[in-house]
């Protein structure tokens, strides 16, 4: 495999943030043994990336060994939860270089994500070179195996030490790593459940921003869905408890009969995943007809009784593209399709990852050399 000539080949610079290094990394044994199936999340690397905003400005750059945040008690992220983060992934190529995929719309939904969080803006750069350098200083923490990658969480939050209900004078920037396989997975099939009363987003809220105050909101929701034997909820529209919006952590596909494809709109209330759009890309290059619609949950439980809908199939970072193999709530429990993977997620699944993996031609130049 050859790195591509197209602009996507440019390697980023880490220099910005320049690396103080852990004196104590793991051992090669203990690190093989962390990284050997490690579940998504739980292991982080030797180090992080890290910046400050005081006085009007981000300083103090830098990717220094992975420790405790020294946080005030009274930090305002702690009780307000002003923060804003991200979630994307570096993947280890054939020849050892290692890419991100878009690494800029994670940086631009970042800063949208702040602004709606009343917190400054981190400049694309620094993000970017945060990336670069984090990664290459925990480059042997990148897994080789086909499906494993390193994810990457930027993250900025509030650490002004103030009781007041007010936007902080003081923040963060911190980047760790995690190498991480699969996210979700079950052999029967994802099963999905319908949260009816429990919604995650209102219009006017912070739905579309990627904040911790959004996930907080879903964790009863998802623990109905555990005990409903779902390993994921869906959110439906809070105002009419009618139209699908999206899971907890993914955006939603359907597949109909007529090989067309159904999402719903960006409505402000559904976060614009960067798999969602790359998706959508891909699907109208081959020719498909994509539509970004309204789509009611009554329209989907038809849909599938009926066999109109052929295929439904979950889709972001962490959980790439799933297929989903039954839809249930209070009162239906639906199987999708033969409860197999269809062949469109799987081949949009393979499309998207043989471009991640530099096993395929990148058409739209998405992917970023970090090391
Ligand atoms: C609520 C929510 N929706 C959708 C997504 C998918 O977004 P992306 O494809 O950018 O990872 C995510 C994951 O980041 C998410 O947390």
């Amino acid at each position: 495999m050859t790195a591509p000539a197209s602009p996507a080949g440019r390697t980023l610079s880490g220099e910005a943030f320049p690396l103080t290094p852990n004196p104590a990394p793991a051992s090669d044994a203990d690190r093989a043994a962390l990284m050997d199936k490690p579940v998504f999340g739980k292991v982080f690397t030797d180090h992080m990336a890290r910046a400050t905003w005081t006085g009007g400005a981000w300083s103090d750059r830098g990717v220094v060994p992975l420790a405790p945040l020294p946080m005030h008690p009274g930090a305002a992220v702690l009780h307000y939860a002003q923060q804003v983060f991200e979630g994307l992934k570096a993947y280890r190529w054939e020849d050892g270089s290692i890419w991100a995929f878009r690494p800029d719309a994670n940086a631009e939904r970042l800063q949208d994500s702040a602004e709606r969080l009343a917190i400054p803006w981190l400049p694309v750069d620094d993000f970017l070179a945060s990336l670069a350098a984090l990664v290459q200083a925990d480059a042997a923490w990148v897994p080789d195996e086909d499906g494993s990658c390193l994810y990457l969480r930027p993250y900025l939050m509030a650490t002004e030490p103030s009781l007041l209900v007010q936007p902080a004078d003081t923040y963060g920037y911190v980047v760790t790593a995690s190498p991480v396989g699969a996210y979700m997975s079950s052999p029967d099939g994802v099963a999905i459940w319908v949260s009816r009363g429990y919604h995650r987003a209102n219009a006017g809220g912070t739905g579309a921003a990627k904040t911790a105050g959004n996930y907080a909101a879903s964790m009863l929701p998802q623990q109905q869905a555990k005990d409903n034997g779902c390993s994921q909820v869906l959110f439906l529209d809070a105002r009419e408890d009618r139209f699908v919006e999206e899971l907890g952590g993914m955006n939603l596909m359907l597949v109909f009969s007529d090989g067309s494809i159904a999402t719903p709109r960006l409505t402000g209330t559904i976060l614009p995943g960067i798999t969602r759009d790359s998706i959508i890309a891909l699907l109208r290059e081959e020719g498909r007809a994509v539509r970004e619609r309204d789509i009611e949950l009554s329209e989907i439980v038809s849909g599938l009784e009926s066999g109109a809908i052929t295929e439904m199939f979950a889709c972001g970072t962490a959980a790439v593209v799933t297929p989903l193999a039954r839809l249930k709530s209070d009162d239906f429990d639906l199987p999708i399709g033969d409860g197999q993977p269809g062949p469109v997620a799987t081949g949009i699944k393979k499309q998207l990852t043989d471009i991640q993996y530099g096993r395929a031609e990148d058409p739209f130049g998405w992917m970023v050399r970090l090391a």
